[in-house]
């Protein structure tokens, strides 16, 4: 892709193709003192009350701007590399490619975090590799006062749930939910009964003396590209059939219905929603109903392989980021006789998240 000018007017060429950008797409674009408030970086000037047949008086082009000078005396100066960004209409996270991994993943994912850390450059690298490989671990998080919440909020927004701000993950009696035991959590991903599904988990280990509750993490994205190339029909079916997930508790019903894997409008994997305590599939034909429990034990099966998973001890104050639209999380059982074993967990949003990854990077010009 490439900008080029011909009698005042500008082209953006590409394979071949040569089309004319509008002018008043650049004069909504004009971004001097006059025009854009410094602060708030907001305009001062209502495009939809502009002239339309805007004219294009002068034009220069090096190699990394253009200048615009338009029939009303405004004048702009724009980076080509931004205008070329907004023709491919991609957003500034679509450059972080994800990449796939499986049990033999041994990046280092771990970052220390010290005071302030947010507005750190090692906030930046963290945030790059969470939206990478779907997670990423902090160490030395304080413990104390659910610090999670100042954790969290230094990140991004906190999506409360039915649980609450933030919650207590221990075997307690009475469990309202199966986390809440010491039982083993095969790899799930969380609250698929909900509209929207939170998108980041955050688990923070307080204590854990036990020997068993290794935390263990699958990439869904991984294991879907798996499934589609090794057994199609199963990987159509799963992207195809919606079923209902549902959660019960005494004051709440909680419904969602969803495909387990979501493909997104360009039929890429988007999100996965499994949960085999909490899904209920629609009834169907016999046929369809045996392909379709054919293929969910299949990716199952493949969840909970040994190939896909890793399986880690967090210690005290480490925190676990996951991507809950990508990643399954689980943990094997442990005995609440050997000791205390105490995570907090909460769920931030993906906007608030993004919005801080381009923050850093805006501040420290990467
Ligand atoms: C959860 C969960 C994992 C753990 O609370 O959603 O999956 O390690 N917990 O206890
Ligand atoms: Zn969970």
């Amino acid at each position: 892709m490439k900008i080029e000018l011909q009698n005042k007017k500008v082209f953006i060429k590409n394979q071949g193709l040569k089309k004319e950008i509008h002018p008043f797409w650049f004069r909504e674009r004009v971004n001097g003192n006059d025009y854009i408030d410094k602060t708030t970086q907001q305009r001062l000037f209502d495009p939809t009350k502009l002239e339309r047949n805007i004219k294009i008086d002068f034009l220069n082009l090096s190699k990394d701007f253009l200048e615009v000078t338009f029939d009303d005396g405004a004048y702009t100066k724009l980076a080509i590399q931004n205008i070329l960004k907004e023709f491919q209409n991609i957003d500034d996270l679509e450059y972080i490619e994800k990449v796939q991994w499986d049990s033999s993943f041994n990046k280092s994912n771990n970052f220390r975090f010290t005071e302030n850390f947010s507005e750190k450059e090692e906030m930046y690298k963290a945030l790059i590799n969470f939206y990478k490989y779907g997670f990423v671990i902090f160490n030395n998080v304080p413990t104390q006062n659910n610090y999670i919440i100042n954790f969290a909020n230094s990140i991004g927004s906190i999506r409360r749930t039915n649980f609450g701000e933030f919650f207590n993950v221990k075997s307690k009696p009475n469990p309202n939910d199966l986390a809440y035991t010491s039982l083993a959590l095969a790899p799930h991903t969380d609250n698929p009964y909900r509209k929207p599904v939170p998108c980041i988990q955050m688990l923070h280990c307080i204590e854990n003396k036990v020997n068993g509750g290794l935390s263990t993490l699958v990439d869904g994205f991984t294991v879907t590209e798996k499934l589609k190339k090794d057994f199609p029909n199963y990987y159509k079916i799963l992207t195809e059939v919606k079923v209902r997930f549902q959660f019960i508790d005494q004051t709440v019903v909680l419904e969602d219905w969803s495909e387990i894997i979501k493909l997104n409008e360009k039929g890429k994997f988007k999100q996965v929603r499994f949960s085999p305590r909490l899904d209920f599939v629609p009834g169907m034909e016999i046929d369809k109903l045996e392909i379709y429990y054919t293929a969910r034990e299949k990716i199952s099966e493949l969840y909970s392989s040994e190939n896909y998973k890793l399986q880690f001890k967090l210690e005290p104050g480490d925190l676990l980021m996951i991507d809950n639209y990508r990643l399954l999380h689980g943990r094997t059982s442990y005995n609440a006789n050997e000791g205390e074993r105490f995570l907090q967990g909460c769920y931030i949003d993906y906007d608030s998240t993004e919005g801080k990854l381009n923050h850093l990077r805006r501040k420290f010009n990467l």
